[in-house]
């Protein structure tokens, strides 16, 4: 696969089979990672990965929580209208896939039961930083973060970047042995598709070309 595919292939898998992924497929795709991007090579990433028995522990946590409403993640903090906009687009798409009302409250409590079982996944990536750096340091983890779904997508592997994942940080810090001096930033989910999963079939719009980029000759 060459790299445009992989860029135009990837998109987030909400809904992963049962099928695992070996140990020798995630550590490939890692260390293909790890060849990312630093400013001044500080590779300031830190990995967990979790899965099997490990993963199905912390997984049992989620759905605990899910149930009885505790755990609750801190929601971040409102961003301005059109940000707002392009986020309510892709919930109420995917609702609507879904057959769902967006406009029904209840109906994204689908999106808490899928949260809760941590979407299926046989493998989620746990990135961290050391808390002395700068949040500037962060698009450092952004490249490595597409890093690693680009990888993945080579080895014919799905990915799933989100915030979500990492809902429990102190599940994860527990079970992952991950130490209080590092930032917990993001999950990245990985795996094979739940075939007939009609969610995986929905694709994010983007924005025109034209409307991003400013050419000037
Ligand atoms: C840093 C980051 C955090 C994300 N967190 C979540 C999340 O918590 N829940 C979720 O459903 N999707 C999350 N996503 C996935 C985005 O919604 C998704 O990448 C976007 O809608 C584009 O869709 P695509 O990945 O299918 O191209 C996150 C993506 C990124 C890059």
């Amino acid at each position: 696969m060459d790299v445009i595919e992989a860029i135009l292939t990837r998109h987030s898998v909400r809904d992963f089979s049962s099928r695992p992924v070996p140990e020798e497929t995630v550590m490939k795709i890692l260390e293909a990672a790890l060849r990312s991007p630093s400013g001044g090579n500080s590779q300031p990433w830190e990995v967990f990965v979790a899965a099997g028995a490990t993963l199905e522990r912390i997984r049992k946590v989620y759905q605990e929580r899910s149930q009885s409403g505790t755990g609750a993640p801190a929601g971040p903090p409102p961003l301005p209208a059109k940000y707002q906009e392009r986020m309510a687009m892709i919930r109420n798409e995917r609702l609507r896939l879904l057959g769902l009302d967006p406009a029904d409250p209840a109906s994204g409590m689908v999106f808490a039961e899928w949260q809760a079982r941590i979407f299926g996944a046989q493998v989620v990536v746990v990135v961290c930083m050391d808390k002395a750096l700068p949040a500037s340091k962060s698009l450092d983890i952004g490249t490595f973060v597409q890093t690693i779904c680009l990888a993945a997508q080579g080895c014919g592997v799905d990915s799933f970047i989100a915030g979500m994942l990492v809902s429990q940080p102190d599940v994860l810090r527990q079970e992952l042995e991950i130490p209080e001096d590092l930032d917990i930033v993001i999950g990245i989910a990985l795996g094979y598709p739940e075939p007939d999963s009609i969610i995986n079939t929905y694709r994010s719009p983007r924005r025109p070309i034209r409307e991003v980029v400013r050419y000037k000759i």
